[in-house]
């Protein structure tokens, strides 16, 4: 039952923060080549506010009950190592938390990531790892 829990919360914070980077990469860039500048600055001034608020704590939710998963999906190593769940899921867990740490210390201590400066990587990343977990438990 709370394994159930912590999977809810997982899915439900990873799809408020893919459907940002959704919104940020393809409606708001589509935006662009339509509005004006001064009115596209405004509309994404807005959209910086209003996402600032939740999204964040959505990608932070998603880490730790990410982890909680992690530590109750992953299983013990056989004598004959790992095995393909656990491969293909120890890849989506760096990724998730490769992306969980670049927005925390970007958003929460203000430190701007080294590679990847736009949304555009993370959002290609997201859906990497949306597409491993579900390949994860069919390979
Ligand atoms: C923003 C990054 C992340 C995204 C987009 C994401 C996405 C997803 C999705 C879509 C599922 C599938 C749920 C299902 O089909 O039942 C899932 C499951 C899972 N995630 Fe994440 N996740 C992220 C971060 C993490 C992190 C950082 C970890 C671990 C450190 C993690 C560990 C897991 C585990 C273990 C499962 C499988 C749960 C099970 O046993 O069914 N995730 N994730």
């Amino acid at each position: 039952m709370i394994y159930l829990f912590i999977k809810i919360l997982h899915i439900f914070s990873v799809f408020i923060y893919g459907g940002f980077l959704f919104t940020d990469n393809l409606i708001l860039m589509k935006m662009q080549k339509t509005l004006s500048k001064e009115k596209y600055d405004e509309v994404r001034a807005y959209f910086k506010e209003f996402t600032r608020v939740l999204v964040p704590k959505a990608l932070v939710v998603a880490v730790i009950t990410g982890v909680l998963l992690f530590h109750n999906s992953f299983g013990s190593v056989s004598e004959d190592g790992l095995s393909n769940f656990q491969i293909v899921l120890s890849i989506k867990a760096i990724l998730g938390l490769w992306l969980g740490l670049r927005g925390i210390l970007q958003v929460f201590f203000g430190i701007q990531p080294f590679f990847f400066k736009s949304h555009k990587l993370p959002f290609i990343l997201v859906i990497i790892i949306i597409f491993l977990s579900q390949i994860m438990f069919n390979i």
